[in-house]
């Protein structure tokens, strides 16, 4: 449970936490956001996290609240304030407070930066991911610039709902072509018949997520060859495993996609490869 939440330069009582009723966040969902793994009390891959915000935050011409290692700081203080061994640190910014308006303030306001801590049981991670998931597809219903990180998730909210109501654990939305393009909170491959892993190239469809990343560079030592394409629903039926990455699951083997089971049913062996070489590659931030 988080007890103490960073807000714009105060670490605050979680009843307190508060932000202004103005705020474009909440008014526009004017706000770019980052998930940040924690394991054994330290931060898994900070420096691209912190980078992909810098990014997301450049697209929108929202200023940079505070330096890269200030930011460090706010998350180790967050981090540790909560007493996190295991679980995840959310971080928030967003354009400010300012009276409703489509445009942007001017001259710019102060940008506001949450900071919260959660934990998570790492015991039910690992049952999960030896039974595997269930995924439903459904049609990507989203903007044109999921490449950048905003916490505008009403469509991944909608997702996980149906995916939900249909017994799936994750979402995969399809573009109009027929390709998936990723998960409504992570992104999604599949190991061909060729056993090379495919998986949505780096465009403004899809979050070029940090866990993607770094299984890249895991299949990089691991010797398995990769294909960045994109891949239809049938194919990922026909694959003989399909996974998800994000930074709070990692490597999370899917053996179910629209209730038909994927490869043998069960998580496959190359998927529990990257999953528990995941950790030796990703970056490990000190405390
Ligand atoms: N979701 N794609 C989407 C749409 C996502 O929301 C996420 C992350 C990812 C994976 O990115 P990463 O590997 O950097 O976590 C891909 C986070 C975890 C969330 O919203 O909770």
């Amino acid at each position: 449970m988080t007890r103490i939440v960073y807000v714009n330069g105060r670490y605050l009582r979680y009843r307190a936490a508060q932000v202004h009723a103005e705020d474009r966040g909440f008014q526009l969902a004017d706000a770019v956001y980052e998930v940040i793994e924690v394991r054994g009390g330290q931060l898994v891959d900070e420096t691209r996290h912190l980078a992909r915000l810098s990014r997301s935050l450049g697209e929108l011409g929202i200023r940079e609240p505070m330096s890269r290692r200030a930011l460090g700081l706010v998350l180790r203080q967050t981090m540790l304030r909560n007493r996190i061994e295991n679980g995840l640190v959310y971080l928030q910014v967003t354009r400010g407070a300012a009276p409703r308006d489509f445009l942007f303030p001017s001259p710019p306001v102060r940008p506001t930066v949450v900071c919260l801590a959660r934990r998570l049981d790492p015991a039910r991670l690992e049952a999960r991911a030896a039974a595997g998931i269930a995924v439903k597809t459904m049609p990507d219903f989203r903007w044109a610039r999921s490449d950048i990180k905003t916490v505008m998730l009403l469509p991944a909210c909608l997702a996980k709902e149906a995916a939900r109501a249909a017994g799936a654990d994750e979402a995969w939305f399809v573009d109009r072509q027929g390709f998936v393009t990723e998960g409504a909170s992570s992104n999604a491959w599949i190991l061909d018949a060729r056993d090379r892993l495919v998986t949505h190239p780096r465009e403004t469809t899809i979050l070029a997520g940090v866990a993607r990343a770094t299984v890249i560079d895991v299949l990089a030592e691991a010797g398995v060859d990769l294909i960045e394409r994109p891949f239809r629903v049938a194919e990922a039926l026909a694959a003989r495993e399909a996974f998800i990455t994000s930074a709070s699951a990692t490597v999370m083997p899917v053996v179910k996609i629209d209730g038909t089971a994927i490869g043998d049913g069960r998580p496959g062996r190359v998927t529990q490869l990257l999953r528990s070489r995941f950790h030796q590659v990703a970056e490990i931030s000190s405390r």
